[in-house]
């Protein structure tokens, strides 16, 4: 499997030393700054060799080297600030993902494109369109991480440990991101039987302000550590043809009710991409509010400017 993460910097890095170290594939790292993938290309293999792993990772600032990638993971661009919202990143990232698309398109046309630059659902919703691409083999990482986040703050509520919990989010990766106390697992019991209203109100306010809260703390840049687990948790699905489900940003034809839209929802994930999509069986309330995300992207993207 040739992997190809496109953007080196704090995501791109450390996604291309967990990919390289769980041994899913020969990892080509690029960035546009030369020398940088370059840089931690070398330095990634300097590390085998104290930890005693076999892998090869190539840094390179030639996009030519992603042809024939079996997966091409999309996180260059530029990271949130303070007081950015992620729509104030879209007309700035949306340039840099046009040219990375059409140079996949016609480089790596059978890859399976996995978008992480923000904002995540805008950006999935074009690199869809420009590589023109199956829907099942174009889509992104954000409510996977939200996830990861939900449970954490779960585990630590209910001191509990994380891997008894199984944390379901659906919508937007952003301030429309839906995290579903109602399909979110604590050892088979839903959570919102283990919590009153105004607790779990409080997780979910958390949750969606996770990102937020850390890009202020770092003061500079965004979250990395979480995000790149969670890109090579959604390769390792792929290269393994796990059949797991997870949540991805995905194109909806028709499911629940939305139509020509990229939003997190759960999916089936395994060689081929999405496999299925899996349509929760939820309430009104949840509906609308799913709905009402989707309505929200769309008209945020029809203001993009290229
Ligand atoms: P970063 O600034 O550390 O790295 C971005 C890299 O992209 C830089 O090294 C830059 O030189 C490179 N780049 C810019 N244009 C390029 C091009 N045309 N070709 C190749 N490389 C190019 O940012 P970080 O923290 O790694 O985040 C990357 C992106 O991922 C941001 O848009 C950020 O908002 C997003 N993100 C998304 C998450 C999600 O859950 N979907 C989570 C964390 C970050
Ligand atoms: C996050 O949620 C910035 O999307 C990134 O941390």
């Amino acid at each position: 499997m040739k992997i190809s993460i496109i953007g080196a910097g704090n995501v791109g890095g450390l996604a291309a030393m967990r990919i390289a170290q769980e041994g899913l594939g020969e990892v080509i790292l690029l960035d546009v700054v030369r020398g940088l993938a370059q840089g931690k290309g070398l330095d990634l293999e300097d590390s085998s060799c104290v930890l005693g792993y076999n892998y090869k990772v190539k840094g390179t600032d030639d996009i030519q080297e992603i042809r024939d990638s079996d997966i091409a993971v999309i996180m260059a661009g530029l990271p949130r600030k303070p007081g950015m919202s992620r729509q104030d990143l879209f007309n700035k990232n949306a340039l840099i993902l046009k040219d990375i698309c059409l140079h996949i398109k016609k480089l790596a046309t059978k890859s399976v494109v996995i978008v992480v630059t923000n904002p995540l659902d805008l950006m999935t919703y074009l690199a869809l369109k420009i590589t023109g691409f199956k829907p099942s083999k174009v889509f992104g990482m954000g409510i996977t991480l939200d996830a990861a986040r939900f449970t954490n703050l779960i585990s630590r509520e209910l001191n509990i440990p994380n891997t008894e919990i199984q944390a379901t989010v659906i919508g937007s990766h952003g301030e429309g991101m839906l995290p579903l106390p109602r399909f979110t697992n604590v050892k088979g019991v839903a959570l919102n039987e283990l919590l009153d209203d105004e607790k779990l109100q409080q997780l979910v306010k958390k949750t969606v302000g996770r990102g937020a809260e850390i890009v202020s703390l770092l003061g500079s840049g965004s979250a990395y550590f979480a995000p790149s687990a969670a890109v090579s948790q959604i390769v390792r699905a792929i290269v393994k043809n796990e059949q797991r489900i997870l949540g991805v940003c995905a194109y909806l034809d028709g499911e629940y009710g939305i139509k020509d839209a990229c939003i997190g929802v759960p999916c089936r994930l395994g060689k081929e991409g999405i496999q299925q999509i899996i349509e929760l069986d939820l309430n009104k309330q949840e509906k609308d509010a799913l709905i009402q995300s989707a309505t929200r992207l769309k008209e945020q993207f029809d203001n993009v400017t290229m």
